[in-house]
């Protein structure tokens, strides 16, 4: 099966972390997931970060090893591939939550990071002014301080209870409203807002396809289309 994407003028594709589960990185939920092993209440809020920011860093400083050893794999390859080849007409957007940036490592463009990117850092103060910056340090045994306003430094990375940046909001709400074709990719779909971009895609008139390893629970009715199945093995195919 392959998707025609020739026929579509206003694309945009949302994915989550089962496309870089083919890349050796954890999901976060299912039985090897980041939220399996660590409380999620005790290492993902943002409560978290500002009274106990260490166990923040214990967490996904201890993760930026493993995004850095990690390839872009043959899920992410599809993707950059389908976008170079579109018309200049037709225009592309590529939402992803997650935070590891091997969309960008596979050659795609447009491409909105919802939540952040984990090899950054930034202070905590944003009135401080410090520019987020590429940091290959875990912190986990040390919270590091702002070199300029010495609040504590914190994952450039969006946590629960945290809003989207507005940017990134913005441009995706932007996209939605003109979608004629959405495909989710490798999430589970219980996070809020991009849980709810099917919703405003489908409302749009946008044809709605969902793909993922295992079905969603619940599943969500807006989708009109499902492929079960890996994303580094479908993707290839349904993208070619
Ligand atoms: P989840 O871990 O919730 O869901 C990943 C989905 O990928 C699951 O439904 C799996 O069945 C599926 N999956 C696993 N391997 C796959 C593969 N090889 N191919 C295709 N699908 C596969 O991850 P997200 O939906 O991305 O936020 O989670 C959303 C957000 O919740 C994350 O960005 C993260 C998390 O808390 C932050 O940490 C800020």
């Amino acid at each position: 099966m392959r998707l025609d994407f020739t026929r579509y003028g206003n694309i945009v594709i949302l994915t989550g972390a089962g496309v870089s589960a083919g890349s050796g990185l954890q999901t976060y939920r299912g039985p090897d997931g980041v939220w399996e092993k660590h409380n999620v209440e005790e290492y993902g809020h943002a409560q978290t970060m500002i009274e106990r920011p260490e166990k923040t860093w214990q967490l996904f400083g201890g993760l930026r090893a493993k995004l850095r050893a990690a390839e872009p794999n043959a899920a992410h390859l599809a993707l950059a591939r389908l976008e170079a080849r579109l018309r200049p007409d037709q225009k592309f957007l590529l939402v992803t939550q997650n935070v590891d940036g091997l969309h960008q490592r596979a050659g795609s463009r447009n491409v909105v990071e919802l939540h952040g990117n984990l090899s950054l850092t930034r202070c905590s103060d944003d009135s401080c002014g410090l520019e987020p910056f590429l940091d290959e340090e875990a912190h986990d045994d040390h919270v590091p301080a702002c070199p300029r306003c010495s609040s504590v430094l914190r994952p450039h990375i969006v946590l629960f209870g945290e809003p989207i940046p507005l940017d990134a909001a913005w441009a995706v709400k932007l996209a939605l409203r003109d979608c004629d074709l959405f495909l989710a990719i490798g999430t589970s779909g219980v996070v809020s807002p991009a849980a709810n971009f099917v919703r405003s895609a489908e409302y749009a008139g946008a044809r709605t396809v969902y793909v993922n390893l295992e079905p969603m629970s619940p599943p969500n009715p807006a989708f009109k289309e499902v492929f079960l199945g890996k994303a580094e093995e479908l993707l290839p195919e349904l993208l070619a």
